[in-house]
């Protein structure tokens, strides 16, 4: 398939309507073989579970061009196992690990003119999601879902990409303790909509959220895990079962350890100690590594050493061989790429 003529350096992040899209529909108790389909409409019951109480979830990985020409994803066994959970999570039915993987590769596939060209700046992002579609009035789990899958051409997810960002400390939670952090359910980002739009309005690009119980602990950010570097080099992310296990930070991890030779801490990480590290960044599919360069406090302002200018140098190491590895100029661990084309 010709490359479709898009202005790849210059793409944001959002939604691009591509040529096809998966979906697959359960139904008396098991799935269907599913399909790819030209039809982007989604048409469900006015009363669905998703639209009267928010049964859906979903996934995000991103599909890269290598710099030999290779069209490849990354780790997206992870992606399918964290659907899987977030589906037992909201008692909705698990769709198949190796299915899931089938469906995204067959996906890209069909889709490869929107599949940006290496070196361009921009990826295919890739949106698995599912969702309780037959009409749901007490409050129980649908009988009938659908899961489908659409992909399209992204740029950097804030803008100015690299550049340093300047986030808060939210006044909001994000996720409660044993609630539904952890999972990737619509209901946290519907959760965070104020927040963001608030944090915004103030002029700052993110929120930080700090543990509902006691709001002495770093979480997240809406969309992203924390990563920080003390002064002495060593790379710390903090731990919670209300956040996200984000894919990029464990891989970011392993990375840092096995790749670099840094020592690496998962731990509970206090706000007080926040502003003794010398670097901090944020993680995920869409943010890669985002670096921060301050963090508004209720009028206090952390700024990190390494400015807002400029990634620090040990965040622009991992920077760098996360997407080396993603680019295919690094080998990386056995079985984190996944070749589709
Ligand atoms: N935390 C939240 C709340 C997210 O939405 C995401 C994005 O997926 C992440 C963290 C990063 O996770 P991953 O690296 O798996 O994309
Ligand atoms: C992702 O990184 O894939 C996410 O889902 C985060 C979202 C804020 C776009």
């Amino acid at each position: 398939m010709e490359k479709k003529n898009i202005d790849w350096a210059n793409l944001g992040f959002g939604y691009m309507e591509t040529d096809k899209r998966f979906v697959s529909n359960f139904k008396d108790g098991k799935w269907d073989d599913g399909v790819l389909t030209e039809d982007s409409k989604v048409v469900i019951s006015e009363c669905a579970g998703v639209l009267q109480y928010a049964q859906t979830i979903f996934e995000g990985l991103k599909a890269y061009t290598t710099e030999d020409g290779k069209i490849v994803c990354f780790r997206p066994d992870l992606n399918a196992s964290r659907l899987a959970d977030s589906a037992r999570r909201l008692e909705m039915p698990v769709f198949s690990e190796d299915r899931f993987v089938e469906a995204v590769v067959d996906t890209v596939k069909a889709n490869i003119g929107y599949v940006p060209p290496y070196g361009s700046g921009a990826t295919l992002y890739i949106r698995p999601y599912m969702f309780g579609s037959n009409p749901v009035i007490g409050v129980k789990p649908a009988d009938e879902y659908q899961f489908r899958i659409f992909c399209t051409p992204v740029g950097p997810y804030f803008k100015g990409g690299a550049k340093p960002i300047t986030i808060k400390v939210s006044d909001f939670d994000r996720a409660a303790p044993h609630g539904t952090g952890h999972i990737k359910a619509g209901l946290n980002y519907a959760m965070s909509l104020h927040a963001i739009v608030t944090a915004h309005q103030e002029g700052f690009d993110e929120n930080m959220y700090l543990d509902a119980a006691t709001r002495t602990k770093v979480e997240e950010t809406g969309g992203a895990n924390f990563l920080f570097v003390t002064k002495d080099g060593k790379v710390v992310t903090p731990k919670s079962n209300s956040i996200l296990p984000s894919i990029t930070r464990r891989s970011l991890m392993v990375v840092a350890k096995d790749i670099l030779g840094l020592e690496v801490e998962e731990r509970e990480v206090y706000f007080d100690e926040v502003k003794d590290f010398a670097e901090c960044g944020l993680c995920g599919t869409a943010a890669v590594i985002s670096p921060v360069g301050k963090i508004y406090d209720h009028g206090k302002e952390i700024c990190f050493p390494s400015g807002m200018e400029e990634m620090g140098p040990v965040t622009k190491k991992l920077y760098d061989t996360l997407t080396g590895i993603q680019m295919g100029r690094i080998e990386g661990p056995e079985g984190w790429i996944k070749v589709i084309q």
